[in-house]
């Protein structure tokens, strides 16, 4: 293989083909960062908007840093997996002051800069061996490779390896991979180029093979094995939740809601008030109430059976651990794109809230 010429033909195509994106156009590490993060679990498409939220509300590292956590889950909200929020107010809290994000750590330039920058980046929460190289190659120029499921994806083709990618073994094998095969003199380039490859060119099913700048090395093409890879490990069965919410909604038009504590799904998000049913018990139940909706939400590894469920009461009962709100000021809290989805569908057609006007 001859890697100079791979690695100019995969970046003459770059240079024709990318995207024009918002954190392609900057080298700060704190944007950088704050966008690796948002397109862990999210589309391009999706991602963009939220990014150019965040970077709004929170320019820079000190301004995220002294940020209530309710603020920032509520501009994650809707976004999914809100551990990415959580820790990413943690880290800047932690990182600050850090010399990464401050300029004078760009103005020096030697390899024990390089592996200190990536420690560094390391080391904070939510930030794994994909986003450390992410940042430290955009952000500094540094010759650490950013495996992500495009990355994974031509690799695997072009070494027709059907080692699976989410596995230790594959995780350490790929990365070998990939580590040789870098443009260590461009590696800022050559990464944002074979992510762009796959995301755009390299695709699971049907690439055109005949126009891809890497086809001459492709040994899946060679083998006829692309549409076969890459290979991943069985995914764990999906566990199903029942979960039944009552939306008390009293004369004065408060409601009662309550703050998820507990180490499950949506930590730290609000919701309305919850009795988690067994499936029987759900199937059996005959709910009572004015309005009902239900509702299935998929996560990653949980289907969730919601029942959501209108109770008019003349006032408020006494349950432990929730807070009387006005239904108009249900835009101040952050929920999940569930208990979000049952306020679109239950109360904002009925105008029992109003959404703010954007
Ligand atoms: N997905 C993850 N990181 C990305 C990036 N920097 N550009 C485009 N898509 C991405």
């Amino acid at each position: 293989m001859n890697k100079e010429l791979l690695h100019n033909k995969l970046i003459e195509w770059y240079e024709q083909n990318h995207r024009i994106l918002p954190w392609r156009e900057t080298d700060d590490p704190y944007k950088i960062w704050i966008s690796e993060i948002i397109l862990q679990q999210t589309r391009v498409a999706q991602g963009m908007e939220y990014y150019h939220r965040l970077i709004t509300r929170f320019p820079d590292i000190q301004s995220l840093a002294q940020a209530h956590e309710d603020e920032v889950l509520l501009y994650w909200q809707g976004l999914g997996y809100y551990s990415r929020a959580r820790n990413l107010h943690k880290a800047a809290q932690l990182m600050k002051n850090h010399a990464i994000f401050h300029q004078e750590m760009r103005l020096l330039g030697d390899k024990a800069r390089g592996e200190e920058i990536f420690a560094a980046l390391k080391s904070m929460p939510g930030v794994g061996d994909y986003t450390a190289g992410a940042i430290a190659s955009f952000a500094f120029n540094l010759p650490y490779p950013a495996l992500d499921g495009n990355v994974y994806r031509v690799l695997s083709r072009l070494y027709d390896c059907e080692i699976a990618f989410d596995t230790t073994q594959g995780k350490k094998h790929f990365r070998q991979l990939a580590e040789e095969l870098l443009d260590k003199e461009r590696p800022r380039l050559f990464n944002s180029a074979i992510m762009e490859l796959g995301a755009l060119h390299c695709v699971p099913t049907a690439p055109d093979c005949s126009t891809c700048p890497l086809n001459t090395w492709c040994k899946a093409l060679t083998n006829n094995t692309v549409e076969l890879l890459p290979v991943r490990k069985p995914r764990p069965k999906v566990r199903d939740r029942y979960l039944e919410y009552t939306i008390y909604i009293a004369r004065d038009k408060t409601t009662l809601i309550h703050q998820r504590k507990e180490n499950d799904i949506w930590k730290h998000l609000w919701e309305f008030v919850c009795a988690e049913r067994t499936g029987e018990e759900a199937i059996r139940r005959k709910v009572k109430g004015e309005k009902i909706l239900e509702l299935t939400h998929v996560l990653s590894h949980q289907k969730l059976h919601a029942r959501f469920v209108i109770k008019n009461v003349s006032e408020l009962p006494e349950i432990p651990d929730t807070v009387v709100v006005s239904l108009s000021d249900l835009d101040n809290y952050a929920f999940s794109r569930l208990t979000l989805k049952a306020i679109e569908k239950l109360l904002i057609p009925h105008r029992l809230f109003l959404p703010p006007k954007q």
